[in-house]
């Protein structure tokens, strides 16, 4: 698309014209692409070649047809950002740290957080060489930064800049464990637990949020950063940063499901947290569904003109899109190299956990937290041992579970519940050297995580609701050998790209059992065929292409902004100061 042919549009259509243009191209480009395709094999090109044309095509039209056969990887996201985003800052912002530095003893430990959301963003600040600002929660954290609290990471490979933000402890209660924890975690899964709002939660959330925003400025090195915030830590954040940096692109991703717009409704803060999002150039969430249920509320609370077409709300003078970007992992998992093959893993795991030789071993891996669904697998295994008795003996269940949020009543008494449901089965159905389960709650590295994956029969990934679910991608990933058998919650974000997975709902223990036993008896070949396909999936809608994805946008949106300014279109309304004076406020 070039600027002659974007010149006859007033600021307030660009958008809308641009999405139809773009619309044209791609059908345009889909057509060329079957054409290219054709010649290929006439031209016989290099293998690299068709890729780079493909890319090209993508870069150019921003199509989406184009991008489904680029092949995404860490160096595709890096080509994006020195191609279409010459000289841009990228900044994460995310609540949870990528690395964390903890005291043992006289001793400091790195820790890499049981989170989602760090598995996949760590490796796109890797490829980006960006800034990642996070609350440092460690108790080594403060030892390990420079003067401006920054330290470089991974440490054995240092490749981007964790900026850390410190919070008092009532800051930490107030914004983390309170509003966004026990408000809007709650509110924002179906799980049944009962948001709780406190206005100081509230207060203290806002004041966290303006605290990362002084960040933002404090860290941009110049007018124009990518920001990409992270989660619902960060709801006002968006409209903070716009305030500030109006030249900023700002794209922010929401991990968690969004709910109904009646469901929403019970938030006090409602419009302030809308307001506070369509800051954002662009909001993100891992389904159609989700985006279509945030679009909804926002109809309903604020005044506001929406071109669903076009998945864009222009509110206050300003344009938001929202777009569904599946998150993924990163393909092929770095750690999979190092790993022994899968009997290997697995005798090291039944020697760890004391399972006895010759069971079929059955996993659960996350955070201990109430959206998760385990006691719900420990219910269906009750289910399978009570129906089919002959599996007493036969099958171990293995849930490892991270704490999290342990202050927190809901999180304490579903911890306490677990282990007495564990218990109970261990005592009724457990005889001389058998235990039917195994439940460790503690904290397991990524490298154990995936001998874990690799020693498994089965997986159940059962959660009540959950926006994506990575460990359903991971478990997937760590299976070169394309054996084990996914069982997966129709509630997860995961089941709409996985579908060769058992899909079962978790409140439903009778149909658990009943994927359980099928997939405890599935002949290898139908895992390998199932298996393969998923491997498949996940390899194609890796993190690069989640990350490469919301960037192209960015690009876009940043090409359609130069592009008003060479017209002598009006600058972004907003109280700006310069640059210098701004920094100078934020670090006040
Ligand atoms: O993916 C949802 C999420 O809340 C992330 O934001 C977070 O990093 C992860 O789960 C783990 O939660 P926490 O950071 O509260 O331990």
């Amino acid at each position: 698309m070039t600027g002659d042919n974007l010149g006859f549009f007033s600021s307030t259509s660009a958008l809308w014209a641009l999405v139809m243009t773009s619309l044209v191209f791609s059908i345009a480009a889909v057509l060329a692409s079957v054409r290219r395709n054709r010649r290929r094999v006439v031209e016989k090109l290099p293998p690299a070649e068709p890729e780079r044309r493909l890319l090209r095509e993508f870069e150019k039209n921003g199509n989406s047809a184009s991008a489904a056969l680029v092949k995404w990887t860490p160096a595709t996201v890096r080509r994006i950002l020195a191609e279409e985003l010459p000289d841009a800052q990228v900044i994460v912002v995310s609540n949870r740290e990528p690395y964390i530095h903890d005291l043992k003893g006289d001793k400091v430990e790195l820790v890499v957080p049981a989170s989602g959301l760090v598995s996949a963003l760590e490796p796109i600040t890797r490829a980006c060489a960006g800034t990642w600002i996070a609350y440092g929660g460690g108790t080594a954290d403060r030892l390990m930064v420079d003067q401006n609290d920054r330290v470089m990471v991974p440490p054995d490979d240092p490749s981007y800049t964790l900026r850390r933000v410190w919070l008092t402890e009532e800051e930490h209660q107030g914004y983390y464990l309170g509003f966004a924890n026990e408000g809007l975690w709650p509110l924002c899964h179906i799980a049944f637990t009962r948001p709780v709002f406190r206005e100081s939660d509230w207060q203290t959330y806002e004041a966290v949020n303006r605290k990362f925003a002084d960040t933002v400025v404090s860290e941009a090195r110049n007018e124009r950063p990518i920001v990409l915030v992270q989660d619902y830590h960060f709801a006002l954040l968006p409209r903070m940063i716009r305030e500030r940096l109006p030249q900023a692109i700002v794209i922010t991703f929401w991990h968690i499901p969004w709910p109904n717009s009646e469901v929403f409704s019970i938030c006090p803060w409602r419009e302030k947290i809308l307001d506070g999002l369509l800051g954002s150039s662009i909001i993100g969430f891992h389904t159609q569904f989700h985006c279509n249920n945030f679009i909804e509320s926002v109809d309903r609370f604020l005044e506001s003109r929406i071109e669903r077409e076009d998945a864009a709300i222009s509110y206050g003078g300003q344009t938001s899109l929202v777009h569904a970007y599946p998150i993924s992992i990163e393909w092929p998992p770095a750690l999979l190299g190092s790993l022994p093959p899968t009997d290997q893993c697995r005798a090291v795991v039944f020697a760890r956990y004391g399972i006895a030789e010759g069971v079929k071993l059955c996993v659960g891996v996350e955070r201990l937290d109430y959206t998760k669904g385990i006691l719900d697998r420990f219910h269906a295994l009750d289910h399978l041992f009570a129906t089919h008795p002959e599996w007493i003996g036969r099958v171990t269940f293995l849930q490892v579970a991270a704490p999290s949020r342990g202050t927190l009543t809901s999180y304490r008494q579903l911890h306490e519940e677990c282990q007495r449901l564990a218990e109970d089965l261990n005592q009724r159905y457990g005889r001389d050297g058998y235990k039917p389960v195994v439940m460790v709650a503690e904290h397991h590295t990524q490298r154990q995580v995936y001998e874990i994956y690799r020693a498994a029969d089965l997986c159940m990934v059962t959660s009540l609701h959950d926006g994506m679910n990575l460990v359903a991608k991971e478990f997937v990933a760590s299976r070169d050998d394309e054996q084990g058998v996914l069982v997966l919650s129709a509630f997860a974000g995961a089941a709409r790209e996985l579908l060769e997975a058992l899909i079962v709902n978790p409140y439903d223990a009778a149909m658990m059992a009943e994927a359980m036993l099928q997939g405890l008896m599935m002949a290898p070949e139908e895992q390998c065929s199932r298996m393969r396909r998923m491997r498949e999936i996940v390899a194609d809608n890796n993190v690069y292409r989640w990350a490469g994805s919301m960037l192209m946008d960015a690009a876009r949106l940043r090409k359609r902004d130069e592009l008003d300014l060479e017209r002598g279109a009006p600058p972004p309304p907003s109280n700006v100061v310069p640059l210098a004076e701004r920094r100078y406020m934020a670090v006040r």
